[in-house]
């Protein structure tokens, strides 16, 4: 049964694209079968997996605006495409008319739950299933947040990092109080750290109190080759194994198995 992780924060240019498909990559070459959503319009994790989003015909909107293909409703599973990269790593692509959804959804019953029930069809396939959001708190990411066991937040080093998180953690309890008990905060992720700069370090410590025993120990440092990655369609680890961003997210990926294993021996 596959555990669901949202990565999620309304401020764009986080990291939490680059977080959802490097983190989908490293549990997929720990032989855990992944499953990433890509739930925002800008279709940026379909597109850094190396896809392209203008062939797509059918994506993750046609699951939650109920659409059909003659007699068949579309499902995750029909969108559904393997990452031919990496084994055990398959997309559900958005493409950019999933922001029409928002509109589309709005006098449809239970539109929260659109996303959370078409994920039940498919958690039994998976270990892992991790959904990149759109830069902001609408109809989409609520649907992130009532589909999901828990989120996860990249949270940049840079400055007003903190800014806008008060709403994120109120979006995130007015979930959990009425529509999706069982949310957890995975834990904080610093992104974008630069170790010589007082700036980060300060952030760093601002985040750590902010979300005391909720900050991931792993940080993921500024390296220009994360940057450069989708361009090429690949994840870190395929694009260079050997760069700083590989390594930390390996290690992210570690820590979150980890903290399984942790929870399930206790
Ligand atoms: N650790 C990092 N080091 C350097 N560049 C990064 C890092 N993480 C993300 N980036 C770059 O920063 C930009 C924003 O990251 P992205 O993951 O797209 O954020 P979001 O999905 O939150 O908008 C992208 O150009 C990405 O390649
Ligand atoms: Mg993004």
């Amino acid at each position: 049964m596959a555990k669901v992780i949202a990565v999620c924060n309304q401020k764009g240019g986080v990291g939490k694209t680059t977080t959802s498909i490097n983190l989908s990559a490293c549990l997929s070459a720990a032989e855990r079968r992944t499953l990433i959503i890509d739930m925002d319009p800008q279709s940026n994790a379909t597109t850094g997996l190396g896809f392209d989003k203008n062939t797509i015909d059918q994506s993750i909107y046609d699951v939650l605006t109920d659409r059909a293909d003659g007699n068949d409703c579309i499902t995750i599973k029909t969108i559904t495409k393997k990452c031919d990269l990496i084994k055990f790593l398959d997309i559900a692509p958005a493409t950019p008319d999933l922001a029409g959804a928002e509109i589309e959804l709005v006098n449809v019953i239970a539109r929260e739950k659109k996303l959370s029930s078409a994920i039940d069809f498919v958690r039994d396939l998976y270990d892992y299933i991790i959904i990149d959001s759109p830069p902001s708190l609408g109809l989409l990411t609520v649907n992130v947040l009532t589909a999901a066991d828990s989120v996860l937040i990249p949270i940049q080093c840079e400055y007003y990092a903190l800014e806008g998180l008060a709403e994120l953690l109120n979006t995130i309890r007015l979930v959990q109080k009425n529509l999706n008990s069982k949310l957890v905060i995975e834990g904080a992720l610093l992104t974008m750290f630069d170790g010589r700069l007082n700036l980060s370090r300060q952030v760093a410590e601002d985040v750590r109190s902010c979300f005391s025993g909720r900050v991931f120990d792993v940080v993921v440092t500024r390296n220009v080759k994360l940057s450069e990655a989708p361009s090429f369609g690949k994840p870190i680890i395929l694009y260079d194994i050997m760069s700083s961003g590989a390594e930390n997210y390996l290690n992210l990926a570690k820590e979150i198995m980890q903290n399984e294993q942790t929870k399930s021996a206790s």
